[in-house]
């Protein structure tokens, strides 16, 4: 079980007599983030508490990187194999991490009690400020999967200021219609909530495949001792509002971002129409070739990849930074990265298709990666 540890640094007074209260906040954030090398912590919210783990240490100008996990997963089961992947730590160095868990899905969480009522996936975006505040952050790069997809980019449209970019993947922003409502009754009738959450999880080849991964999560899911909770965040995830996106209307996403989605994915459909409603000057598609419906699981070399010219994109991670190896897969986009203070703001995500690498380039495009 994860270690659960509230760290409470209370200063009655400043830490050098005359020491302004910026200062002395700065410093009481700089003792609280040394002890926060994959710390978990609670806080309180108007929805319940909610839990975060936090990773690495805060770098002046920089955003931390906020994750949010789908239905059926927590953040080390949904991130774990990304954040841990070999190529994806010179990326992440720069960066501190916020791994959030929806309530009741972390490890250890005890069951609610009957009759407890779940937060929305609206209300579930309403707590990220608490956790910012919490943590004395004002940005972030958001990367939600499903569910947390969505919860991210409500996050986005009612806190634009506060969100640099979003990656995106597996996102349905559509309520569900009543025939999706008919068929979602018509397979809960045949099958348990664990068989229908895999379904979201992964596409159908994948689950009659039964590989060793499908087993793992088909395992995890089965057997978790929180699946009342997990019932609850599906039910609110199947309950969801409609996003609204309207391309060139108030209610777009403002900031950089990149979808990512499976070729094979159950949400593909989903992906390619929300792509249509959004910005094109602010929003790359990344289609994923043989990644399944988890691509963060299945392809964290590609995404890692696709992640660090996101970055590039926003200015962020010069590729003087970066190994050789990835030096001279981006020879091309040096003019669009720039070093830290010295942000270009162009998007520069696109595709070299034949190679399956990515450069930098004209915003707005598909990519589809095929390593
Ligand atoms: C991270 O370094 O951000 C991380 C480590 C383990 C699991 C998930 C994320």
């Amino acid at each position: 079980m994860a270690e659960l540890r509230e760290v409470q640094i209370t200063e009655e007074k400043p830490l050098l007599p005359g020491q302004a209260p910026e200062v002395a906040k700065e410093a009481e954030l700089a003792a609280r983030i040394l002890l926060d090398q994959g710390q978990t912590h609670s806080v309180e919210t108007p929805y319940g508490s909610v839990t975060f783990t936090v990773y690495g240490t805060p770098k002046p100008k920089r955003p931390a990187i906020l994750t949010y996990h789908d239905v059926g997963l927590n953040y080390k089961s949904c991130f774990q194999p990304l954040f841990q992947f070999a190529d994806m730590q010179e990326i992440i160095q720069n960066f501190v991490r916020v791994h959030v868990d929806a309530p009741g899905m972390e490890e250890g969480a005890p069951v609610f009690p009957l009759g407890y009522q779940y937060p929305s996936l609206d209300q579930l975006a309403d707590m990220i400020p608490c956790i910012l505040q919490y943590l004395n952050f004002s940005a972030i790069i958001g990367i939600g999967v499903g569910a947390g997809a969505y919860v991210l980019s409500r996050y986005a449209l009612t806190h634009p200021d506060t969100v640099e970019g979003l990656v995106l993947i597996n996102i349905d922003p559509n309520a569900k219609g009543w025939m999706d409502w008919a068929a979602h009754k018509l397979t809960g009738l045949t099958s348990s909530i664990s068989e229908m959450i895999l379904g979201h999880l992964f596409s159908q080849e994948e689950l009659s495949g039964n590989s060793e991964l499908i087993q793992k999560y088909r395992n995890i899911i089965a057997h978790a001792p929180n699946l009342d909770n997990i019932e609850l965040y599906w039910n609110s995830y199947n309950n969801r509002r409609d996003l609204n996106f309207v391309r060139g209307g108030d209610n777009t996403l403002k900031c950089p971002v990149m979808l990512v989605v499976g070729d094979q994915a159950p949400h593909e459909d989903a992906v390619v129409e929300c792509n249509s409603k959004l910005d094109p000057t602010q929003t790359s598609f990344l289609k994923m070739a043989d990644s399944g419906g988890q691509p963060q699981l299945t392809q964290p070399g590609k995404l890692t990849e696709a992640f660090k010219y996101f970055l590039q994109g926003m200015g962020y991670m010069a590729s003087s930074c970066m190994t050789r190896l990835s030096r001279s897969r981006t020879a091309s986009l040096t003019s669009a990265a720039s070093i830290d203070g010295n942000r270009s703001r162009s998007r520069t995500l696109s595709q070299s298709s034949e190679s399956g690498t990515l450069s930098s380039g004209p915003p707005g495009h598909t990519m589809e990666v095929s390593c």
